[in-house]
């Protein structure tokens, strides 16, 4: 992306945060970092973090949402504290929790920060995966932190804890997945969404080139083919949605470096399904591409 073509003020509030974090700087690694299939997902994402947005990551599993987020915590230099949310999660996961310590010889209770208190105490990122996984009731205590008041009582010390200003938030949701509950409105209002849909064609070849082992360009031309094929059928209903998985293409493509790629894609993609209706599918496709 270049930095140039944003809005000025855009420019100066990014330039602003990354000479706050440019002690704790890693060179911006454009190999290895997400490649957007759209031109406008990576700068809107960008901006909307500037202007103290919180965004959330919608898309299905393995669309590169996770490395969307550490990309966007590298361009803005900053560290990113994550969360992953279950239906185990509870207020202590998030805020922190109380534990006995020594003190010259004697005992006091201290308070471990949890990814949220470091998060906004520091001004660092906080990334919020699968917040769809967690139960209903556990979330709202995020309200405060994710609207203009940016901070959040903390039970444990009795004290509010209020986010630097370039504390930023950055959400993940797979929705439909099993186990995930649809998101409550009052959270989703408070954040501004992006879809990271699976990426194909050109950029898929530059993802598998990035992130695979598998160099041999014929080979990986007839995996962007398959994975065309396999949108298709998801989109008619015919296989699921994780089969598209570009997760799963990964590392189908580092298999069939060294396995045949029936192989490959029988252990990478097809035997993870359930249904023989739907193995049966795929593996028709593949034969036809790959003898
Ligand atoms: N557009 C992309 N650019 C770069 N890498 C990608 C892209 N899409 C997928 N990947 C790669 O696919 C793999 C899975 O990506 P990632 O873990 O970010 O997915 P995710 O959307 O967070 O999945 P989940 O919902 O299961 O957590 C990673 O190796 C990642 O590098
Ligand atoms: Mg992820």
């Amino acid at each position: 992306m270049n930095t140039q073509q944003l809005p000025i003020e855009i420019q100066k509030i990014i330039a602003a945060r990354q000479q706050e974090f440019s002690r704790l700087e890693e060179t911006l690694d454009q190999k290895g970092g997400f490649i957007a299939a759209d031109d406008f997902l990576l700068s809107d994402a960008v901006i909307a973090i500037a202007l103290g947005k919180n965004v959330l990551l919608k898309g299905p599993t393995g669309s590169g949402k996770t490395k969307l987020a550490e990309t966007l915590a590298t361009y803005f230099k900053q560290p990113m504290h994550s969360i992953n949310c279950s239906v185990d999660l509870d207020v202590e996961a998030l805020l922190g929790f109380k534990t006995i310590a020594q003190e010259n010889g004697q005992n006091t209770i201290e308070f471990i920060p949890g990814p949220v208190v470091k998060a906004m105490d520091m001004g660092h990122l906080l990334y919020i995966d699968e917040i769809n996984m967690a139960k209903p009731e556990t979330l709202p205590i995020l309200n405060s932190v994710l609207d203009y008041r940016r901070m959040v009582f903390n039970p444990f010390t009795g004290e509010v804890v209020k986010a630097k200003k370039s504390f930023g938030v950055i959400a993940a949701i797979n929705e439909g997945y099993v186990g995930t509950v649809p998101l409550n409105e009052a959270l989703k209002n408070r954040f501004v969404v992006m879809e990271v849909p699976y990426v194909q064609g050109d950029v898929l070849k530059h993802v598998l080139l990035n992130e695979s082992k598998l160099h041999d360009h014929r080979l990986i031309d007839k995996f962007v083919m398959l994975s065309e094929d396999l949108i298709t059928q998801v989109k008619n209903a015919q296989i699921p949605e994780e089969a598209a998985s570009i997760r799963a293409l990964i590392d189908t493509c580092d298999l069939a470096t060294y396995l045949p790629p029936l192989r490959a894609i029988q252990r990478g993609i097809i035997d993870k399904l359930e249904e023989e209706r739907e193995k049966a599918a795929i593996m028709n496709i593949a034969s036809t591409l790959f003898e």
